[in-house]
């Protein structure tokens, strides 16, 4: 059936059922279709397993008795060099019954980890992301599994009933902001070195870590649809004012790290994840790892 024949009978409500095979994953697609979804659907479970596992660490379960505050060491900061090197999924870092962050914790919230109290809003910031959402629909839900590809259900609603909470995207991406120079005074941190009573100035691979940690999840929030929506969304003047100048600026920026926002988003929590595994590895003696301290120090 030719294009303008289809049109012509859907102007007129008369639906038109596509030649497409039916049965879960069939189709005429002769190319690798299934290839995309299946390396997402491996490589955002192991960063999900992976961060799961490591933000239960830290507490006192008794299933993880082996590990964390109850093992009687900490896996959650580099502080052997005399820096304090944090890993991002810790920070800010919230110590339930102890410090300034963790005292008002009720004590009946004290079974929990650290990261359980921030991990909730870079979670619902890539959950609610517009491409994260593209990307775990098809690779975990099948909706759909691919274009011409037969799924295993028909319904589609899109984003209603339990789904309007993808709404929140824009309120999880102004807190996200705020992680932005928590993360960099982690850096900060990381440069200043202590003994006894006396302070030095240093850079260890830990903080080049960390830097790059920041970098990338700058890049990633600054080029989000909602960020370059409140920079430049309902403006028609870019020139009047040394404000609106300002703004437009921001805005090219952002619009050019939306371009690549896809390569953001997956390389960046690549590297969260790595600058977690650094410090776990570094003080883990399981792995043996040592932070280097490239110049400086103590
Ligand atoms: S759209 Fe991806 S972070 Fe906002």
């Amino acid at each position: 059936m030719a294009d303008w024949d289809r049109e012509y009978l859907s102007t007129r409500g008369i639906s038109v059922k596509l030649p497409l095979r039916s049965g879960f994953g069939r189709t005429d697609r002769v190319d690798g279709w299934w290839k995309g979804p299946t390396a997402m659907a491996a490589y955002l479970g192991i960063m999900i397993m992976y961060s799961t596992w490591r933000g239960m660490m830290e507490a006192d379960f008794w299933i993880f008795e082996d590990f964390g505050r109850s093992a009687g060491y900490s896996t959650m900061a580099i502080e052997s060099n005399g820096s304090h090197v944090l890993s991002p999924l810790f920070s800010p870092l919230i110590i339930p019954g102890q410090g300034t962050f963790g005292g008002p914790i009720p004590e009946f919230l004290w079974w929990m980890s650290p990261a359980m109290f921030i991990l909730i809003f870079p979670a619902g910031f890539r959950g609610t992301c517009y491409y994260y959402r593209k990307a775990y629909y098809r690779a975990f839900f099948q909706q759909p599994t691919g274009c011409a590809v037969s799924k295993p259900w028909n319904e589609y609603s899109g984003e209603t009933g339990l789904l309007v909470v993808q709404n929140l995207h824009r309120y999880f991406m102004y807190i996200a902001l705020a992680y932005l120079p928590i993360l960099s005074y982690d850096v900060w941190l990381s440069v200043n070195f202590h003994d006894a009573d006396v302070h030095h100035y240093g850079i260890s691979v830990g903080t080049i870590v960390l830097l790059i940690n920041v970098l990338m999840l700058t890049g990633y929030t600054v080029g989000c649809h909602a960020f370059r929506h409140v920079i430049g969304g309902g403006s028609n003047d870019w020139t009047g004012t040394p404000m609106n100048r300002m703004k437009y600026r921001m805005w090219k920026v952002s619009t050019k790290l939306n371009e690549s926002h896809k390569e953001w988003a997956l390389y960046s929590l690549f590297w969260v994840m790595f600058t977690d595994f650094y410090v776990y590895a570094c003080t883990d003696p399981l792995f043996g790892w040592n932070d280097i301290v490239i110049w400086g120090g103590i």
